[in-house]
């Protein structure tokens, strides 16, 4: 009998063609694209340990010897702010995740009309058995709608024509140029390591209903249908483009996905609609009163024996200074103000105040095989030495209730 897999790919390429391969890049384009790659990579994983040396060696015995502590991430920066070296890092690493994006738009906007024209065929012939609902009058929040959240023009849900996927279309391709010369980035990446832990953790567990929430186009929530055959996968985000472009995807891929525009903060579903609630690069772009919001919604949508797992940044009290400085780049950068404030809550009171029991809540990293495959076997899930988050490794907390 033929695995789901087979039978998932073998429904792919099916009546509803690839939404991503419409837009065509010319040589020149291409060329910029791997030059963005190139760029980004080299910001954000080789100048950071250039940048470590400088701070070690010449500007932190420098600062101690006036007695300056240098004890927290505020007062690094402070130190580092004014350095060449890290003047320098900053300015690359904004135009590199700039650019990432820009790279992918002159392609995106030739083949619009094409790519518009398909997700509506998705969306009436919804031949995997999917479904897309989406509402115009919902009013995207301002931690959405008031800046362009890590530099990606355009954000995450504005629409310039009628049914447009032009946002969806920049984010996901835009993604794959940022992260393309990064083995650690996997497409749908933290989903798999995700899914992979929850069997080895609960061998029984089976859900039946899951929900992503911040699904963006939905490459983190597919790969659970993958992995739980059956499952019945929901998807919810603010950005109409982006969920208009998932269907589309999805459709194509033969993945049936339930995609909705909702602010997570307040969800239609039921009380205890879900046995699995998960959500990747969520919670750190959004306030830390929307964090309490949505946190008390899984609480109240998760059913009994039900697992949340929420891959994030890894918090302050998990890090040390230098990484703690590491991380917060992008509150000042990258247009995501709420990244500070977000890591400098402690997960576990987050969750016990949403009403999870303190006992049945985590908070831990991930590895992520599928970045290191040679060395499956030196990476056991709780072995010492594991890879930091974004560095092979992804950080997840979470809960689950009793059955
Ligand atoms: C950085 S993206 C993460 C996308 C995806 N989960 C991934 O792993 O690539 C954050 C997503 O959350 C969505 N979002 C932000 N606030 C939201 C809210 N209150 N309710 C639902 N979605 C929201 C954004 O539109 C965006 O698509």
């Amino acid at each position: 009998m033929a695995s789901t897999a087979d039978r998932l790919s073998e429904r792919r390429n099916s009546v509803i063609p690839d939404i991503e391969a419409l837009p065509e890049s010319t040589l020149d384009e291409r060329g910029r694209q791997r030059f963005c790659s190139a760029l980004r990579r080299f910001a954000i994983q080789d100048m950071p340990e250039m940048l470590h040396k400088d701070f070690d060696h010449r500007v932190a015995p420098a600062r101690q010897s006036e007695g300056v502590p240098l004890d927290d991430a505020l007062a690094i920066e402070d130190a580092m702010e004014g350095e060449a070296s890290y003047r320098f890092y900053s300015t690359l690493r904004y135009n590199a995740q700039e650019m990432c994006f820009q790279s992918v738009q002159e392609p995106i906007e030739r083949a619009l009309p094409e790519m518009i024209d398909l997700a509506r065929a998705a969306q009436e012939r919804n031949p995997a058995g999917g479904s897309l609902r989406l509402d115009p009058a919902l009013p995207v929040p301002d931690y959405v709608s008031q800046l362009d959240v890590h530099l990606t023009p355009g954000c995450f849900h504005k629409e310039w024509v009628a049914d447009d996927v032009a946002q969806g279309a920049v984010v996901a391709l835009g993604a794959r140029v940022f992260s393309a010369s990064m083995s650690h980035r996997s497409w749908g990446g933290v989903a798999k390591v995700i899914s992979r832990w929850l069997k080895h953790e609960r061998h029984e567990f089976a859900p039946t209903r899951m929900l992503d929430i911040g699904t963006s186009s939905g490459k983190n929530l597919m790969p659970y249908v993958q992995a739980f055959p059956g499952v019945e996968a929901h998807g919810v985000d603010v950005g109409a483009p982006l969920l208009r472009y998932g269907h589309a995807v999805a459709e194509h891929e033969g993945i049936p996905l339930h995609l909705s525009q909702q602010n997570a903060e307040a969800l239609d579903f039921p009380d205890g609609h879900f046995d699995l609630i998960v959500s990747s690069f969520f919670f750190h772009e959004i306030t830390v009163d929307a964090t309490r919001k949505v946190l008390a919604e899984c609480r109240r949508l998760l059913r009994p024996g039900g697992i949340m797992v929420h891959q994030e940044l890894p918090a302050t009290c998990l890090v040390d200074a230098w990484e703690d400085f590491f991380w917060n780049w992008d509150t000042e950068h990258n247009n995501e103000p709420n990244y500070t404030d977000f890591r400098a809550q402690d997960p576990a009171v987050l969750l016990e105040e949403a009403g999870f029991e303190p006992e049945r809540n985590f908070a831990h990293l991930l590895p992520d095989l599928g970045a290191y495959p040679d060395r499956a076997e030196a990476f056991g899930w709780n072995e010492p030495g594991r890879p930091r988050h974004g560095k092979g490794a992804w950080y997840v907390f979470g809960s689950s209730l009793p059955s």
